[in-house]
Formats: structure tokens, C-alpha cells, sequence
């Protein structure tokens, strides 16, 4: 598989117990595996941007430039160290950051200008690009454009093979299998099936971070075959994309 999207979560790129830890080696290796097989690389904030956002309460309540701007930076130290990463590997690769082209209203997504995008697309650029804070013309002032919703986003204007999203568990299970042993793991569903394989079961440990992510994953699969995997297997993560037996979810488009 190639030309693809990746999500790089924070949970696997960090230690999210401790404050701007960064997973050095877990970073390397992925983006080794991953180098000459996507256009878009999009990674999530872990203990970086989530714990920052956390200390000046983005999405909780209003924050000035200068809390919003501290946010930023603690992301910028991130997705520095990642790209330091692409180009040990030589990957050409650009950085661009949604708080240049996104805009949110009361939390949600309310705007993209996405005609610089097109236009990078067309010439064949890779993207690298991260959760990250953005305007926001509701009440908050500023509030976070999540990874999740980026890969929507480029979905779009990629129109990638699949979408892939490397968590710190197997993938999609049926409820939080760090809290629920009962819980199983989801191999195969249609977009329109995943959201009822949560409301269907009984567990109230679903958050609703997960539930937003689910929702955002269907949105996903309108448009392109989504796979959750664990970015800790790296073994399986390699089968996987040289299309041998994996485990994971598979969240079939339509
Ligand atoms: P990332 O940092 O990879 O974007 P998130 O923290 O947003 O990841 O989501 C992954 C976490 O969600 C897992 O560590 C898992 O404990 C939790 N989780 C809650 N419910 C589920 C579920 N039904 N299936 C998988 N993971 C779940
Ligand atoms: C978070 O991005 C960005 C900020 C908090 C600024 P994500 O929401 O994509 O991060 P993870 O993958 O869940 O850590």
C-alpha cells in the first residue's frame, strides 16, 4: 500500500504520563517503515499539545493569544522532533500548520481554506502536518483542530487508498480494552455499522473522545477504506502494508 494517510496518535509518539516525553525510538522506527508510503503524515499531541491545552484549559473555557500560543509551541517542539525523524530517513517532506488554514467555531470545525493544499497536492508535495490549536470565532477564543479531524480533512483533498490510524492498542474494540477485558476486538465493519457497535454495547467507558474519533473515522470511511493498528506491533504494521495478514480494524468505506 502507498499514497496513503497516517495518523501517528500521541499516545504512541509520547509518554503520555510525563510531560513532553517524546518516544524517540518509536518515532524512528515508524517513520522508517512509513517513509516511501505516504502522502500525508499527520501526528496527534500525546503529552505534548493535550498537556499544555490541559494546564491553560483550551476547549474548557475562553484563552488569550498567549495561552493559545504556548500550545503552539509545545506542539511545534513535537512535530520539529518528527520531522527532524522524515529527513534522517530523507524524506521530502512539507510542513504545514492548521493554524494557517483552519478555522473552528465552538469547538467544531467551521473553515479550511484548503486551496493551497490543492494546489501542493497537484505538484506532488507530501505533507506532514498535527493536531494543533486553531482560531476559533465562537466564544473560546481558540480551541484544538484535532489529528482525527485533519485526516478527514485530507481525505478530501488526497482521496488516499486508506487512511490509517496507529493507536497504543489492536484497534476499534467493542468497548475501552484497557478498562474492559470483555472487550473485542472489531476486525472488519462498514463505515455506516461502527457507530451502532458502540451505542449497542453496554459499556458507559466509552468516551466521548472515542466516540468523537468513531464518528470522525466514519466520516472517513465515506470516502476510503480507514484501518486502526497498534503503532507499538511493528511487525504486523509491515504485513500489513505490504498486504499480508494483520491484526487491526478494517473499517470498510461506504
Ligand atoms: P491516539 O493518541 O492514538 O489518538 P486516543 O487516546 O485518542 O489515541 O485513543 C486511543 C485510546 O482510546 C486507547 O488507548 C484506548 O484505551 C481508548 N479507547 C476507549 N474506548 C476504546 C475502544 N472502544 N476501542 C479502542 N480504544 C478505546
Ligand atoms: C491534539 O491532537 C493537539 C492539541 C492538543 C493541540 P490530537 O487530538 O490529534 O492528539 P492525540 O493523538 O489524541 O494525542
Amino acid at each position: 500500500l502507498r499514497d496513503l494517510i497516517v495518523k501517528l496518535g500521541g499516545s504512541v509518539i509520547t509518554n503520555k504520563a510525563v510531560k513532553e516525553s517524546p518516544r524517540i525510538d518509536v518515532i524512528r522506527s515508524l517513520v522508517g517503515i512509513l517513509k516511501d508510503r505516504f502522502r500525508v503524515l499527520i501526528h496527534g499531541g500525546g503529552s505534548f499539545g493535550h498537556y499544555v491545552a490541559y494546564e491553560v484549559g483550551l476547549n474548557r473555557r475562553p484563552v488569550s493569544f498567549e495561552d493559545a500560543l504556548k500550545v503552539m509551541k509545545s506542539m511545534d517542539r513535537l512535530s520539529n522532533i518528527v520531522l527532524r525523524s522524515l529527513e534522517e530517513f530523507n524524506a521530502k517532506i512539507l510542513l504545514i500548520r492548521p493554524r494557517e488554514f483552519v478555522i473552528n467555531k465552538e469547538l467544531r470545525l467551521y473553515k479550511v481554506f484548503e486551496d493551497a493544499l490543492v494546489e501542493y497536492k497537484k505538484r506532488g508535495a507530501n505533507i506532514l502536518t498535527h493536531g494543533d490549536v486553531v482560531v476559533d470565532i465562537g466564544k473560546y477564543n481558540f480551541s484544538v483542530c484535532s489529528g482525527d479531524v485533519l485526516a478527514l480533512i485530507f481525505a478530501r483533498i488526497f482521496r488516499p487508498k486508506a487512511v490509517i490510524f496507529l493507536s497504543d492498542v489492536d484497534g476499534i474494540y467493542t468497548k475501552d480494552p484497557k478498562r474492559d477485558p470483555s472487550a473485542k476486538l472489531i476486525e472488519d465493519i462498514s463505515g455506516s455499522e461502527l457507530v451502532g457497535a458502540f451505542e449497542g454495547s453496554s459499556s458507559t467507558d466509552v468516551t466521548g473522545g472515542m466516540k468523537l474519533k468513531v464518528e470522525t473515522i466514519k466520516r472517513i470511511s465515506e470516502i476510503t477504506d480507514v484501518y486502526v493498528l497498534n503503532g507499538f506491533k511493528l511487525d504486523n504494521l509491515k504485513r500489513f502494508l505490504s498486504g499480508d495478514d494483520f491484526v487491526g480494524t478494517r473499517i470498510r468505506r461506504g
